[in-house]
C-alpha cells in the first residue's frame, strides 16, 4: 500500500498557495494535535493527520484596507465548505484512495459550524471531532492563530515526524 505522505500534500503548489491565507503554522500545530488525539482515542492518524492539514484550505481573505474584516468574514464566510472541495480535489489529484478522499473531505465540511444555520456538534464521528477539536485547541482571540509565523523547512521537519508516527500506526495494524 503506498502512502500519500503529509510531506507530499503540503509540498504541492496548491496546499502552499491557500495555506499562506490560514497560516502554515496553524495547520501544522492542527496536525500534531490531532495525531495525538487520535493515538490517544485509538483513532485512524492517517485521516485525523491529513483532515487537520488541510482543514483551513478553503479560507477566502476577507481584506479591507490591509485589515481582516472580520464583519464580512463571518457574514460570507463558507471556508469549510470551499476547504473540503478543495482538499478531495488536491487528494485526489495526488492519487489519494478515493474512500480516504472523502472521510478527509466531509471531516473538513463538520470541522465547524460557524457556517451553517444549525449545530451539528451532536452529530460528528470520533474522528470528525478529533480534528474539531484540535482546531479549538490551537485557536487564539481574534484570529490570532492565523498569524503566527513558520517557516517551510520547520514546516516539513515537523510533518516528517507525523508521517513516520502514521507509518507506525500502519504496522500496528498488521500486528
Ligand atoms: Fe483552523
Amino acid at each position: 500500500m503506498s502512502y500519500l505522505s503529509l510531506v507530499e500534500i503540503f509540498k504541492h503548489p496548491i496546499t502552499q498557495k491557500y495555506l499562506r491565507r490560514s497560516g502554515v503554522h496553524h495547520a501544522v500545530t492542527v496536525t500534531e494535535i490531532a495525531c495525538k488525539l487520535a493515538e490517544e482515542k485509538n483513532e485512524n492518524l492517517e485521516l485525523a493527520t491529513k483532515s487537520a492539514l488541510l482543514h483551513d484550505i478553503g479560507h477566502f481573505e476577507w481584506y479591507r484596507e490591509g485589515k481582516w474584516d472580520y464583519d464580512e468574514y463571518r457574514k460570507h464566510d463558507i471556508h469549510a465548505i470551499k476547504g473540503a472541495e478543495r482538499a478531495h480535489k488536491l487528494l485526489i489529484r495526488l492519487g489519494e484512495n478515493r474512500i480516504k478522499a472523502k472521510e478527509i473531505a466531509i471531516a473538513i465540511l463538520l470541522h465547524t459550524d460557524s457556517y451553517l444555520p444549525f449545530s451539528v456538534a451532536d452529530d460528528r464521528s470520533p474522528l470528525q471531532q478529533i480534528v474539531y477539536e484540535a482546531d479549538e485547541l490551537d485557536e487564539l482571540p481574534g484570529g490570532g492563530h492565523h498569524y503566527k509565523q513558520m517557516k517551510n523547512d520547520e514546516a516539513i521537519e515537523r510533518l516528517t515526524i507525523v508521517d513516520e508516527k502514521v507509518r507506525q500506526s500502519f504496522r500496528k495494524d498488521v500486528i
